[in-house]
């Protein structure tokens, strides 16, 4: 059958009409909010690269915790920026630091707030690369240990889940085992399987004060050419113990969110990440395109292309507009 009996205009006559065939959906209980936690007593540092996104001290955090239940964000993923870094990140590991004072407050105060927490050293370390340095490089096994520490430390503050992002080789096993050591069986693993060595970071580099002193992070984080790799790296971080899998960035790996989304049958969540938020932001505050549409075909293509769930800057403004 062809035109003029096939006509797919039809479908596309009334908004209502549009809504009820609408193949992919976007709802606030799929996103996941990023929280920059800084010491300090009431700071709210605004962070120039990305408008409208802040450094917190803990403090704020109870009232941001609100404004995510009033909203419907179920989830927040914290990173801790601590005033003391060393050469292997130990403060990471240490019982009152900045990242397990933020996770117990959220927990004393939104005991529903869902909290799931980075696992990376680049926020830690004095040399801002993602885990211990050795001849220039980070060294994977040495990095191993120290990970699995980092994460006991957060589940035993109160952490719900651990998101390794250090692309180290075996740090799934790693953490898992750690875990599993002190009776955290239940504390599910959410991999940053496939994260590329993307400019896209830029400005959480200055949000969370993480920039690599000298060097950059290809010699961990992937090639932004390669695609079977990810379903390689996918793979394996699946048969270390994975419960969810990863993408980062989201826009310009949406081919590789629906390679694994078709390959593997565990959720796959995509990172959409600082460089995306403030490209939107600043064509916006140029008055070039039109924010709200942007960033809301942004996040359904995101779905579309395969992802359960979103980590966005935008999750707030988004859950906003999905209200109405
Ligand atoms: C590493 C980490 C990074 C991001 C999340 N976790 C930075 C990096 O790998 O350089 C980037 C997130 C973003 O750009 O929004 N701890």
């Amino acid at each position: 059958m062809v035109f003029p009996i096939v006509r797919p205009r039809r479908l596309r006559q009334s908004a209502v009409l549009r809504s009820m065939v609408r193949e992919t959906r976007l709802s606030p209980e799929q996103l996941i909010y990023p929280l920059f936690v800084v010491e300090g007593d009431q700071v709210k540092k605004p962070i120039s690269s990305m408008p409208g996104q802040f450094q917190l001290s803990v403090d704020h955090l109870k009232k941001e915790a609100q404004s995510l239940k009033d909203l419907g964000i179920p989830a927040v993923i914290l990173f801790g920026i601590p005033s003391q870094k060393d050469e292997q990140g130990t403060v990471a590991w240490k019982k009152n630091n900045i990242i397990n004072r933020a996770i117990q407050e959220l927990k004393e105060h939104a005991p529903d707030l869902y909290v799931i927490t980075d696992e990376c050293f680049c926020e830690y370390t004095s040399h801002g690369h993602c885990g211990i340095l050795k001849n220039g490089d980070v060294d994977n096994d040495a990095t191993l240990a120290n990970l699995a520490k980092q994460a006991v430390n957060h589940a035993q503050a109160g952490a719900d889940m651990v998101a390794p992002s250090g692309m180290m080789d075996g740090m799934v096993d790693s953490i898992r085992a750690g875990l599993d050591e002190e009776g955290f069986q239940n504390v599910p693993i959410m991999s940053y399987a496939v994260k590329y060595a993307s400019a896209f970071y830029g400005p959480f580099r200055e949000a969370a004060e993480c920039a690599p002193g000298e060097g950059d992070r290809s010699t961990y984080q992937m090639d932004p050419a390669n695609a079977r790799e990810a379903l390689r790296e996918a793979d394996l971080d699946v048969s270390e113990g994975a419960d969810i899998l990863m993408v980062k960035p989201a826009l310009a790996y949406l081919d590789i969110i629906q390679g694994l989304k078709d390959e593997f049958d565990v959720p796959i969540a995509a990172y959409h990440v600082s460089g995306e938020y403030a490209m939107i932001k600043a064509a916006a505050q140029n008055g070039w395109l039109d924010e709200e549409k942007a960033m809301m075909e942004s996040l359904t293509s995101i779905r579309r292309a395969g992802a359960d769930l979103i980590i966005t800057y935008y999750a707030k403004e988004a859950a906003k507009i999905m209200r109405r």
